[in-house]
Parts: structure tokens; C-alpha cells; sequence
């Protein structure tokens, strides 16, 4: 799977039904089937039948059906599974156009319903069934059969999911054990969440294999459109996928930050959660900010730190030359640097931050053009 293939049918989506015709028709009908059903596996629910069924998804396109059966039991992520045999039949079809589905995943309006979706209930083989369509057995498997197309439709859509649910799903230590920042991101990322992004994460393997990339698939499935990048100093490349690419560095050596950034940025968010030496945050920050996009946020995680010697830090809150909050607290003046007496102070950063939203261990800082004026100064003010 190419990335530019994705990107292009990801972008056509986004656009007029023209642009998306062309896209598809431009590409390998399997092609952008597999890209579709790509996404809906991932984004699928966790299913909830006790009884294990198969669902068969048939992407319509250019005069061919092509056809997907996923198997779908309880506690497992959906998978796709080789046609299954007749005595063990599909439970239920979904028929969707090619079109449709691409819309749904990756278009630009949110709770867009297709009209063209069909979904059929197969009945079971009379060789594996009870016989009668009444009998308790019967009506366990269309149960089970219900809940499994549910679970497989949440995947064929880009609706709005909760982040803080998407943070426990996905395994990311964002939501759950020690932090709550799924509702501070909700509140700042919300309403960027249908354009096509470009979203750079420091750290996102975590110490243990429990958060492996888990963050990543995070950000993957809250931005339906967007682009995720992972920067880890151990090699985690194991973890690409689509939508997701994984790079590896020591986010202490800024010029392969620099590097990286002119390679795959400019970004329209970056997240700190790498080693949280506040030396670390604050050098990652000078050296990424340029290469934020007007209107984007670059966002450090884990302020805690600030307070730790072990991190660089200092227990003292007044001694923070050198730690992330003393970052903020230099940015909070840098806002104000068109009133502070001496010219120039608080270089990039003053001219270039135009908001800052500190909270309990995590800060949402906004990139923009801070040259509205200052307030002018006479005699008497
Ligand atoms: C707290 S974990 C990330 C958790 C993840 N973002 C999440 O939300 O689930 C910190 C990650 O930072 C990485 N890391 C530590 N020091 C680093 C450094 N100097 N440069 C880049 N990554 C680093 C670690 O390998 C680890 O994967």
C-alpha cells in the first residue's frame, strides 16, 4: 500500500463527488477496496457475541463486486478471514459502494449517512441449525449475527469517537491509570478533527510493551483524515501501518529534529510525551515550533517533571530557569513582548505563540503571528 495512494484517496473524499470519481477510477478497483476495508477493520468495534460469526463486506465498484469476511467474536478485534466454506455460512452481507464507503471514512462532513448501504441477514445452514427458524439456537445466532454487523459498521464510519474511550481502546496512557488529558485534548483538537492533519507524537512506545504505539493508533483513529507520525529513540517501525509512520531519534539532538520536521512537516500538532527532561522539552520545543503550522498546537505532556531533580528539575517552583514550566512562564511573557520595555525580548517564540493553556500536567500552546500591537506608552500609563 502506497502512502500516496491513501493520500490521494483520502484527500478526494474530502472534495466533490467529480474528484472522488476520478481518484477511484484513476486507481486499481482492489486497490482502494483494500484501503477501505483497511480502515474499517481498524476503526471496527469490539464485538460483543458470545456466538462467533463471519460478516461479509462487499465494496461495489466499477461493475465488480469485491468481496471481505471478517470473523467477529467477542473481545477480539474483528479480522479478516479466506471465504469461508458453505456449510459454514456468512451470517450477515453489507453491501456498499465504493464511493459511499470512501465518503463515510474519509470524507470532510461529519455524520454523513449513507443511502447506499444494505445490510442482509443469511439464513444459517439448515445442516449446522436447529431446523427451525423460532427455535432458541436460531434466534441466539441472529443475536450474535446483530451485534457483530454493529461492531463492524462503528468501523465504517468517521463519526465522532470519545478520546478518552479511544485512549483505554488503543492502549495509550493518555486516559486512564494516572493522567485524564482525553478531555483537555477534546477540548483544544475537537474542532480540527475532519481536516487533513499532520500530527507528529514524541514517545509513543512506552517503557513497557502495554503502551507500544498505542497513542499512535490513538490519534489514527480520532482524526479520520489525518496523517500520524511517531518519533521514539528505540526503533518501534514495526508499529507502521496506514496513516501511521513511525521515525526514530533522540529528541535531545535537535538537528535530526530539524531534519525530520523538513522531511515530514510542517505539522499542525506536535505532542510531547518523550523522555520529559525538562532540557529535552524545552530544547524539542525550540527547535519544532518553526515548523508548526499557524493555527496548530504544540502541546507538552507530564509537567511533573518540572518539580523532579531526577528529570532536571527543581522542587523550588521559583528556580525554573531550566524546566518546562519555566518555558511557559517565559512564554507568558513572550506573549506580552510588544509592552515589555526591552526590544527583542523573547526572540521566536514571542512573535510566534499567540496563546497558552496550561493545565494540571499538560500545556496546549498555539502557534500564530503575536504581532498585534502593543498598548503604546505615555506619560501616565
Ligand atoms: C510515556 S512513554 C509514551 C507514551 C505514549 N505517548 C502514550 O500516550 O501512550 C515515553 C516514550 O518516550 C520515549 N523516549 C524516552 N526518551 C526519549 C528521547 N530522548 N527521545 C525520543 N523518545 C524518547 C520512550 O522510548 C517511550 O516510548
Amino acid at each position: 500500500m502506497t502512502h500516496k495512494a491513501v493520500e490521494q484517496l483520502v484527500r478526494a473524499a474530502g472534495s466533490g463527488a467529480a474528484e472522488l470519481d476520478a481518484v477511484t477510477a484513476a486507481m486499481r478497483p482492489e486497490q482502494v477496496a483494500s484501503i477501505l476495508i483497511d480502515e474499517v477493520l481498524f476503526r471496527a468495534g469490539i464485538p460483543d457475541n458470545d456466538w462467533p460469526v463471519v460478516i461479509e463486506v462487499r465494496i461495489m465498484t466499477k461493475g465488480l463486486t469485491i468481496p471481505y469476511f471478517i470473523r467477529a467474536a467477542k473481545g477480539v478485534p474483528v479480522d479478516l478471514i479466506p471465504q469461508p466454506s458453505p456449510d459454514k455460512r456468512v451470517a450477515m452481507r453489507i453491501d456498499y459502494d465504493v464511493a459511499e464507503l470512501a465518503r463515510e471514512l474519509f470524507g470532510s462532513r461529519d455524520n454523513l449517512e449513507s443511502a447506499a448501504r444494505a445490510t442482509t441477514p443469511l439464513p444459517r445452514a439448515t445442516k449446522a441449525g436447529p431446523g427451525s427458524s423460532t427455535s432458541p439456537e436460531q434466534l441466539a445466532y441472529l443475536g450474535a449475527a446483530a451485534q457483530a454487523v454493529h461492531a463492524v459498521l462503528e468501523g465504517c464510519t468517521s463519526k465522532a469517537p470519545d478520546l478518552a474511550k479511544l485512549a483505554v481502546r488503543h492502549r495509550s496512557a493518555k486516559n486512564g491509570l494516572v493522567h485524564r488529558f482525553g478531555p483537555r485534548y477534546e477540548r483544544h483538537l475537537r474542532p480540527l478533527r475532519r481536516e487533513s492533519l499532520r500530527v507528529l507524537e514524541i514517545g509513543f512506545g512506552g517503557y513497557d510493551s502495554a503502551f507500544d504505539g498505542g497513542s499512535l493508533r490513538m490519534w489514527k483513529h480520532y482524526f479520520p483524515r489525518s496523517w500520524i507520525f511517531g518519533l521514539d529513540i528505540s526503533d518501534q517501525s514495526h508499529l507502521d501501518e496506514q496513516r501511521i509512520t513511525t521515525l526514530r531519534a533522540d529528541q535531545s539532538d535537535t538537528d535530526a529534529l530539524v531534519r525530520i520536521a523538513g522531511q515530514y512537516g510542517p505539522f499542525d500538532v506536535v505532542i510531547d510525551d518523550g523522555s520529559h527532561i525538562n532540557e529535552h522539552v524545552r530544547s524539542s520545543f525550540a527547535a519544532l515550533l518553526p515548523y508548526v503550522r499557524t493555527g496548530g498546537y504544540y502541546v507538552i505532556e507530564d509537567l511533573w517533571t518540572s518539580y523532579r531533580p531526577s528529570y532536571g528539575g527543581s522542587e523550588d517552583p521559583a528556580d525554573c530557569g531550566g524546566t518546562s514550566l519555566g518555558l511557559l512562564k517565559t512564554l507568558t511573557d513572550g506573549l506580552h513582548h510588544e509592552e515589555l520595555p526591552v526590544a527583542g525580548i523573547g526572540g521566536y517564540a514571542a512573535a510566534n505563540v499567540t496563546g497558552l493553556h496550561v493545565y494540571h500536567n499538560i500545556a496546549f500552546i498555539e502557534k500564530g503571528r503575536n504581532t498585534e500591537g502593543g498598548v503604546p506608552r505615555c506619560p501616565t500609563v
